[in-house]
């Protein structure tokens, strides 16, 4: 199954001159959403993780079916003021400003291994902050995996845990 010729490509969004890569057309078609899971989990399932992450939006859409199909649990990374309870906020660096993302105080145990999950790897400013929010928590974050990687971005080069991507776009 050749994934790829499930992701749309839509230019000129959310702004000119940024081609957007577009799942939605991957979760439509449910044999090649399965497919996207079933590797995902295999890649998954080396780190042998006791929890896994998803970070807000489009990371809860890959890390829930991958937890249900590894019997783990999930946790939710979000946007600032979404969580209740007590919660653990990291502030990262934007292009423009900044950004705010937090985790509830009990969402991971001391040493916890983790595995972090995006549909997309871009700059991976988002990924790096929340694999740090991770860590200031007291997890032992061991992976990252997502669907996409724009690899002229080089955001991998950034993190500091390996990562595992299914679809790469080079230019
Ligand atoms: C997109 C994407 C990743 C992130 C990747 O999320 O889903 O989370 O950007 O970019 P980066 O590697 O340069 O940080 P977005 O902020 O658009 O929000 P959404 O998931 O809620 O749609
Ligand atoms: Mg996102």
């Amino acid at each position: 199954m050749d994934l790829k010729q499930h992701i749309r490509s839509i230019p000129d969004f959310p702004k000119p001159g940024i081609l957007f890569y577009d799942i939605s057309t991957l979760l439509a078609h449910p044999q090649a959403w399965q497919a996207t899971v079933d590797r995902l989990a295999e890649a998954v399932m080396e780190h042998k993780p006791d929890i896994l992450a998803g970070i807000e939006s489009r990371g809860f859409l890959v890390a829930a079916p991958l937890a249900l199909k590894l019997g783990l649990g999930f946790a939710m990374v979000r946007k600032k003021g979404k969580l209740p309870g007590k919660t653990i906020p990291y502030t990262y660096d934007l292009e423009y400003g900044s950004d705010t993302i937090e985790v509830q105080a009990d969402a991971f145990h001391e040493g916890q291994r983790v595995v972090l999950l995006d549909d997309l790897l871009a700059t991976g400013g988002t990924m790096k902050a929340a694999a740090e929010l991770l860590r200031q928590s007291g997890a032992d974050v061991r992976a990252a995996a997502c669907i996409i990687e724009l690899t002229f971005l080089k955001g991998r080069e950034g993190l500091d845990i390996p990562v595992t991507t299914l679809i790469q776009y080079d230019d």
